[in-house]
């Protein structure tokens, strides 16, 4: 998949800092698939590292507190009501896509029901890869719902398996990574919110990741 002009715009194209100036302490995905995105960091080994949280607030969905975690988002009350967090960076990554940190800083970055407010997720996504260590995982995931003025115009038009490919083109753009596999965690089924993860992992030695060897791909039809 290619990106055509426009695919990034969004309706409201003023600066980002406005919109979340007031901290909103709410969950934005039900119960059932916050227990989803907590359950694949499990699995992927998530607690056991140094994790980066981007577009973070004031959850970060673990299921235990990892060994370290900062939390980098928009709005400072938020950041700072993040539990787990033990350091906080606001940053706009719409207007700042380079990463505080040094090469090989961490073993897992998040980005949680966010992916689709990014402007320039290439260069997100390859900054990531950067302060990964090698085999550290990238993991992304989301659902269906959306602040419609903030996401860019060519998620708002794609349906939820042509999202999944989205997130799978920004892991090959800004790559080499291993993978990306995906995984529709929760199919639509009227009850609650579907979830969908895609995630890969820097190239390394040692790696073991059953998702990722052989390649496997679980997406919605
Ligand atoms: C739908 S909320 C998700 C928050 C959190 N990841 C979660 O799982 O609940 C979107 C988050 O993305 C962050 N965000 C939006 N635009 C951003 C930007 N340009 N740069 C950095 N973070 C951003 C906001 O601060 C907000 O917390």
């Amino acid at each position: 998949m290619s990106f055509p002009p426009g695919f990034f715009d969004r309706s409201d194209p003023e600066p980002d800092e406005e919109f979340y100036a007031s901290p909103r302490f709410v969950t934005h995905i039900d119960d059932r698939a916050i227990a989803a995105v907590s359950s694949l960091y499990e699995e992927l080994g998530v607690p056991e590292g140094d994790v980066l949280d981007l577009m973070s607030s004031w959850v970060s969905h673990l299921p235990r507190p990892p060994r370290s975690l900062c939390a980098l988002g928009m709005n400072a009350e938020e950041l700072a009501a993040n539990p787990m967090a033990t350091s906080r960076v606001r940053q706009d990554l719409n207007q700042t896509q380079h990463l505080p940190f040094p090469d090989g800083s961490f073993d897992a970055v998040l980005c949680c029901v966010s992916v689709d407010y990014l402007t320039a997720p290439v260069e997100v996504f390859g900054e990531a890869r950067r302060v990964l260590r090698a085999s550290g995982v990238m993991v992304c995931t989301f659902s269906n719902r959306l602040f419609p003025t903030k996401a860019i115009r060519g998620w708002l038009y794609a349906t939820d398996a042509e999202r999944v490919r989205i997130v799978e083109d920004y892991f090959r753009h800004s790559g080499p990574w291993e993978g990306p596999a995906s995984r529709t965690c929760l199919r639509p089924d009227g009850l609650g919110d579907p979830l969908y993860a895609v995630w890969a992992r820097r190239p390394g030695r040692g790696l073991v990741d059953p998702a990722l060897a052989p390649l496997t791909r679980s997406v919605p039809t």
